[in-house]
C-alpha cells in the first residue's frame, strides 16, 4: 500500500488521461501530436505532447484547484513544511511578483535590501509602493553581499512601524546565507511579516548538511525555484505560506493576475514529481549531488584553484554555505571567473555563472558523482595548462573582498516606485544631489545598485559612486559609465 507522499497526483492524472487516448477538441492545437515534420524534434517531444493538456473535467485548474492539483499542492506543503503551497509556472519571478503585490497596496511601505533580483524591483513598481532599500551586510572573507544586518533591520522597523512587510533574499547566488530566525522573530515582534525570495534554496532544510530553510526560520511567505536545484522543469517554482500575518487570498489573487490562465501541465507534473522524489527519499535524494561536490573538491586540491568553502556548515561570523554551490577561484587572482568559466566550457563543463573573481558551479538533485569527476578533472587540467605554481604569476594575490564596507549604514529614505516612464535629463554628477535618479547605477562587482530610478540622490550616494569609480569598478546601467554625468528626473 503506497503512502500518499508516494503519489504524484498531477502526473498520475495526466498518465490516466493519456491512456484513454482521448480525441482532443480543445486547446492546445497540437492535439497531442508532433507533426512538425522535423524527425529529431518529433522524436524528442513526442512522448511529452500527450501530457500537454488543458483544464478539463478530469484534469484540474491551477487557479481554482479541486482535484489533483489541490492534492499535489497539499503534498508539497507537507513536504516543505508550509501551511499552504502554490505551484508556479512562471518561476520565482511570478512568486516574487505575487507575494509583494499581495502584501502591500499602492503607496504603502515595504522594507527590503538593495541586492534583490529584478523581479522584486518590478513587483515594487507594479505595486506602486514605497520601499526602504537597505544596504546588505558584506561577507568579509569573500566580499559577497548577504542580507542586511539584524541591527539595521531593527532600526528600520523602529523608524517605519507602518511597514507592511520585510522582503529578504536568501541564500544569495553563491549559496551564502545567514540565520534568518533572529530577524524573523524581530519582525514578528513588531507585527510585520517576512517574505523570503529563496529562489536558490528549494533544497534547504532537506539534508543535515544544508542550511535551515526560510520556512523553518519562521518566514511567512517563501518563494523557491524548484527548477534551480530540484528536478522540476525550467520555470517550475513554488510559493509557500504559513501563519496568518499575510492575507493569503490577496496573494492568491495576485497569482491569478501574474500567471497564465493556461499553465503548462507537464511543468506542473514535474513540480509534483520533484516533490515526490524528496518526500519519499528524504536526505538520500541529495547524496549523489553531495558526492559530486566532494569529488570536485578532492580533484581541485593541489591545483591553483580553490573552492570557497571547506566542507563545514559555517564559514565565518555565522555565514552558512550551500554545499551544492561549488564556488571556485584562482588562488593567485590571475584568471578571473569569466576566463575560468570559458575554459571549463571549452571542456564541456558549463558553469551557472561567473564574475570578476569566482565561477559558480551549481549542482542540483540531478547531479552525479561522474559530473563532479568531469568538473574536477577539467579544473585540474586547466590548472596544469595555466601553470599551478605561483611563480608563473607576476601579479599580487588579488584580495577576495570586492565589497565597499559600510561602517555604520544609516536607514535610508524610502524610494517611491511606480511604473510610469519619466522624462530624464543628464546632469553633472555633483549637480544630481537632491534630485531624483532617473537610471539604475550598479557598480560591478559586487552588482548591488547604488541608485535606483526614483531614488533621491544624496551626498553620501555621490561619495560612494566616486569611491567605486576610484576602485575601478565597472558601472552598469548608467548612460555614462564614467559617471561624469548621471540621468535624473526632469
Ligand atoms: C535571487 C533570485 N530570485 C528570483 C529569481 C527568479 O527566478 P526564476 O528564474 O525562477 O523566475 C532569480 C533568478 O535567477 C534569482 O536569482
Amino acid at each position: 500500500m503506497r503512502t500518499s507522499k508516494e503519489r504524484a497526483p498531477i502526473y498520475e492524472m495526466l498518465e490516466a488521461h493519456a491512456a484513454k487516448r482521448p480525441i482532443s477538441f480543445h486547446v492546445p492545437g497540437h492535439k497531442g501530436r508532433t507533426d512538425w515534420g522535423v524527425p529529431g524534434a518529433d522524436q524528442r517531444y513526442g512522448p511529452l505532447m500527450s501530457l500537454d493538456v488543458t483544464e478539463l473535467t478530469d484534469t484540474d485548474d491551477l487557479h481554482h484547484p479541486q482535484g489533483p492539483i489541490a492534492e499535489a499542492q497539499h503534498l508539497a506543503a507537507d513536504c516543505f513544511g508550509a501551511d499552504e503551497t502554490q505551484f508556479l509556472v512562471g518561476g520565482s519571478t511570478a512568486g516574487n511578483l505575487a507575494m509583494i503585490l499581495g502584501t502591500a497596496a499602492p503607496g504603502e511601505l515595504l522594507i527590503t535590501q538593495r541586492n534583490v533580483h529584478r523581479s522584486v524591483i518590478h513587483a515594487l513598481m507594479l505595486a506602486g509602493v514605497q520601499a526602504v532599500l537597505l544596504p546588505p551586510a558584506i561577507d568579509i572573507s569573500t566580499g559577497l553581499a548577504l542580507i542586511p544586518e539584524e541591527n539595521l533591520i531593527e532600526q528600520t522597523l523602529a523608524r517605519y512601524p507602518e511597514a507592511k512587510g520585510v522582503i529578504l533574499t536568501s541564500p544569495n547566488y553563491y549559496g551564502l546565507s545567514t540565520d534568518l530566525r533572529p530577524i524573523v522573530e524581530r519582525c514578528h515582534a513588531a507585527g510585520i511579516p517576512v517574505l523570503v525570495d529563496e529562489a536558490h534554496g528549494p533544497h534547504y532544510g532537506m539534508h543535515p548538511l544544508f542550511p535551515q530553510s526560510a520556512l523553518q526560520a519562521g518566514a511567512d511567505v517563501v518563494v523557491q525555484s524548484a527548477h534551480k536545484m530540484l528536478n522540476a522543469m525550467t520555470m517550475g517554482a513554488m510559493l509557500h505560506m504559513q501563519g496568518k500575518r499575510v492575507v493569503r487570498e490577496a496573494v492568491l489573487q495576485a497569482l491569478r493576475m501574474v500567471q497564465s490562465s493556461s499553465p503548462s501541465f507537464p511543468l506542473l507534473a514535474s513540480l509534483d514529481l520533484a516533490r515526490r522524489r524528496i518526500h519519499t527519499e528524504g536526505p538520500q535524494a541529495f547524496e549523489a549531488a553531495l558526492s559530486a561536490a566532494r569529488r570536485i573538491r578532492q580533484l581541485v586540491s593541489g591545483t591553483r584553484f580553490r573552492i570557497l568553502h571547506a566542507e563545514a556548515r559555517e564559514i565565518s561570523d555565522g555565514v552558512r554555505y550551500d554545499p551544492l554551490k561549488v564556488v571556485c577561484y584562482d588562488e593567485w587572482g590571475q584568471w578571473d571567473g569569466f576566463a575560468v568559466r570559458d575554459l571549463l566550457a571549452a571542456r564541456g563543463c558549463h558553469a551557472e555563472m561567473a564574475d570578476a573573481r569566482f565561477v559558480v558551479l551549481a549542482l542540483g538533485i540531478g547531479s552525479t558523482y561522474e559530473d563532479g569527476e568531469a568538473a574536477g578533472q577539467a579544473l585540474a587540467a586547466i590548472s596544469k595548462e595555466l601553470g599551478a605554481a605561483r611563480s608563473a604569476v607576476s601579479g599580487e594575490h588579488a584580495p577576495l573582498s570586492g565589497g565597499l564596507l559600510l561602517k555604520a549604514p544609516q536607514v535610508p529614505e524610502p524610494v517611491r516606485f511606480d511604473r510610469q516612464v519619466k522624462n530624464v535629463i543628464s546632469v553633472p554628477l555633483e549637480e544630481a544631489v537632491g534630485r531624483t535618479a532617473g537610471e539604475w547605477i550598479v557598480p560591478y562587482p559586487p552588482g548591488i545598485p547604488e541608485l535606483f530610478p526614483g531614488e533621491r540622490v544624496t551626498v553620501a550616494a555621490i561619495e560612494r559612486l566616486k569611491q567605486w569609480n576610484r576602485k575601478g569598478a565597472q558601472i552598469q546601467g548608467a548612460g555614462d559609465p564614467t559617471l561624469s554625468r548621471i540621468r535624473v528626473w526632469d
